[in-house]
């Protein structure tokens, strides 16, 4: 017998737009119900109402599982709030309210009693959840896990859809747990998983049609795209492994930099010895694309991370970011975050579309989207990998099942 028949129960907290009860509804061949969800964000819980005929109960902190009469379900799903912990975010943790959101969790939990508590705990957060305040959030957030009688995985999986074939990087942290009176032994569990480069981003696109074409490129960026592919192709193939931001400033500059910060002065050392060595062409090419005079700041700076496997900037994935201008490889897609940075398919000249980006997240082609593009990215930009989820669980389940569990 499984630790959970497939016609388990599951609430989904910190919603989304039900990332956690796709992968739910997939493992169980829809057979699992959901006995409640908790999304506070208007557009968010516009996009759920519509995909699930439910509309979420809204602040968690509102949510009295006893007083409502809700019932303990086998599964929580949750993927709390994550800027607090963010690199990209303040870090400042468990300081921020937004990082003791995870706490809501934990008080849901224990309402119950210990033998009607939750059998499993599934929930995901950033990278750096594990190393944030060198390790001390990750422990308490275990701790706390624990004493409210889970068997807890010692460090949250690292897991990206790459892993499993889908063509985006994104590392994520999994928290997996399982109530100690079922299992109590080491969970000694971990995936295996597809080397980086084995994807491939055509596998997501859609036919080219009226949609893409509106996704098209303006004549403004392919002027900067054509000037850094030119600028690319001064480089021999063979030495076209560039390791570090090339800064188009620094190109002639002679000022002194003894005093800046080391990473710094190795970045403007490399940019100074690549100019000394292809000084004509790059002279020629600042000049012809008046690079200084009619590119923004961040526009003048360019990063190459696609080595010899790629011959042009057209061949690759290609990002408009705040440190500058990214090519990498057209096998992974970057992370998806929200609109600004949204990735560029480089072999047909424009951004990807809204359903693309449902697809590097695993959703299914019937999922609606909201009608907005922008807030359409942001809403898969938050959300969670569902396959990746489908996988981990399915494998966390399998692992538990090959155990000695105690399933009364
Ligand atoms: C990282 S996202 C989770 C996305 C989700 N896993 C998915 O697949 O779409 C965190 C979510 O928590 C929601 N949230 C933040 N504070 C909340 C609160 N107090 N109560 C309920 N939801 C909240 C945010 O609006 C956001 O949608």
């Amino acid at each position: 017998m499984s630790v959970i028949n497939k016609d388990f129960t599951y609430i989904d907290l910190f919603a989304g737009i039900g990332g956690f009860r796709q992968a739910m509804m997939k493992y169980s061949d829809g057979e699992a119900t959901c006995l409640y969800s908790s999304e506070i964000n208007e557009q968010a819980v516009n996009t759920y109402k519509v995909n699930y005929n439910e509309v979420p109960l809204g602040d968690i902190k509102k949510i009295d599982p006893l007083k409502m009469n809700l019932d303990s379900p086998d599964v929580v799903c949750g993927g709390f709030p994550c800027q607090t912990f963010s690199k990209g975010g303040n870090q400042a943790g468990f300081k921020d309210s937004r990082g003791t959101l995870f706490r809501e969790i934990i008080r849901i939990i224990n309402c119950y009693d210990f033998k009607n508590k939750p059998k499993i705990l599934i929930l995901e957060n950033v990278q750096n959840l594990v190393n944030h305040d060198n390790g001390e959030t990750w422990k308490t957030i275990r701790h706390e896990i624990s004493e409210s009688g889970y068997n807890v995985i010692e460090r949250p999986l690292i897991v990206a859809p790459k892993d499993f074939g889908i063509p985006q990087l994104r590392n994520r942290a999994i928290i997996l747990a399982v109530r100690k009176d079922i299992y109590n032994g080491k969970i000694n569990f971990d995936i295996p998983r597809r080397r980086t480069g084995n994807c491939s981003i055509t596998s997501i696109l859609e036919n080219e049609s009226k949609e893409t074409n509106k996704y098209k490129l303006n004549k403004n960026l392919l002027k900067i795209l054509d000037c850094w592919d030119e600028f690319i192709h001064i480089i021999p193939k063979e030495k076209r492994i560039i390791g570090y931001p090339i800064w188009s400033d620094e190109f002639g500059q002679t000022y002194d930099y003894s005093d800046f910060p080391k990473w710094k002065q190795e970045i403007i050392r490399k940019n100074r010895k690549l100019f000394m060595t292809y000084k004509n062409e790059i002279t020629k090419r600042l000049k012809k694309w008046k690079i200084r005079d009619t590119f923004t700041n961040t526009d003048r700076k360019f990063e190459w991370q696609a080595g010899k496997d790629i011959e042009s900037v057209y061949d690759g994935i290609i990002q408009f970011r705040t440190s500058g201008i990214r090519v990498k490889r057209p096998t992974e897609s970057p992370a998806l975050v929200a609109m600004d940075h949204r990735p560029i398919y480089g072999p047909q000249k424009r951004y990807i579309t809204a359903r693309e980006a449902a697809r590097l997240q695993s959703f299914p082609d019937n999922f609606v989207l909201n009608k907005d593009p922008k807030e359409s990215f942001k809403q898969l930009g938050n959300a969670v990998n569902v396959n990746v989820i489908y996988n981990v669980f399915k494998l966390f389940i399998e692992y538990l099942d090959s155990k000695e569990v105690n399933n009364e």
